[in-house]
């Protein structure tokens, strides 16, 4: 499958189009960016690994019966991927205090929640993507309660795969943010990619970071626990 036209460009990602109009290319960057763009960075060979990465967790929650836009890796930083009618939300959920919840609330660092935390910002830059509820969500179209409903039981479906996934190479999710569309068939899919650019990930034994909170708080070389996230799931994972 070929790239045809570019159809945009994220700040990790670029999509293109192919000859055939449900499907799309993702070629993933090299480049890291914080705080809605303004600090920037990057590594030679970030945008292979988290290809890599993030198929290989899409391919893992595929077999656990999430429906994903993944089709095929076809390059090591290109995948073939559904065309999706992305949702403008991005959904976060959380399983331990971190990040902005805790600037929010003033909670502690690492407070385990009792049941885990959903919440939806809206996707647009502009705007510094805004934290939004419910009924914000359907008073601007941008999804109906049955499908708030359809998202919220995806992500804690994710969460609950991806808690194992990442308890068995000793991490913990702490939180990750995931976004969703609709395929040519209108069925509510998981898109975008899964990461160390989008989730918390910390050692279970010693919680060093092994995420971009390494580049967005300049913790350290935040290339080497990218490689460390993706060796730790190749070796547990080699023949998904
Ligand atoms: P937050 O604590 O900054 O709100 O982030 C929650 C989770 O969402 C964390 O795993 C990082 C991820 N995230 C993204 O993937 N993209 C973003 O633009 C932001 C703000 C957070
Ligand atoms: N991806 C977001 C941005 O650039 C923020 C983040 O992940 O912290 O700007």
């Amino acid at each position: 499958m070929q790239k045809l036209d570019l159809l945009y460009t994220g700040k990790a990602k670029k999509v293109f189009k192919t000859e055939d109009d449900n499907l799309c290319i993702f070629e993933y960057k090299d480049d890291a960016t914080a705080f809605n763009g303004e600090k920037k960075g990057s590594f030679d060979g970030k945008g292979i690994i988290n290809n890599q990465t993030a198929n290989l967790i899409f391919k893992i929650l595929e077999k656990q019966g999430i429906k994903t836009h993944f089709v095929k890796e076809i390059s090591p930083r290109e995948t073939l991927v559904k065309k999706v009618d992305i949702i403008p939300l991005e959904v976060i959920v959380r399983n331990v205090a971190a990040g902005s919840f805790c600037k929010r609330y003033g909670t502690a660092e690492g407070t385990v929640f009792s049941s885990p935390t959903l919440e939806f910002s809206y996707k647009n830059d502009s705007l510094g993507d805004p934290l939004i509820n419910d009924y914000h969500v359907i008073a601007l179209n941008i999804a109906t309660r049955e499908q708030i409903e359809e998202i919220s039981n995806l992500a804690f479906s994710v969460n609950k795969a991806l808690i194992e996934i990442f308890k068995n190479i000793d991490i913990k999710l702490v939180d990750f943010k995931i976004e969703i569309g609709f395929d040519s068939e209108k069925n509510i899919i998981l898109s975008d990619e899964i990461s160390p650019d989008t989730c918390r990930l910390w050692d279970i034994h010693t919680n060093k970071k092994l995420d971009k909170d390494q580049f967005r708080l300049d913790l350290g070389e935040f290339a080497d626990v990218y490689h460390e996230v993706y060796k730790r799931l190749v070796e547990k994972y080699p023949s998904v």
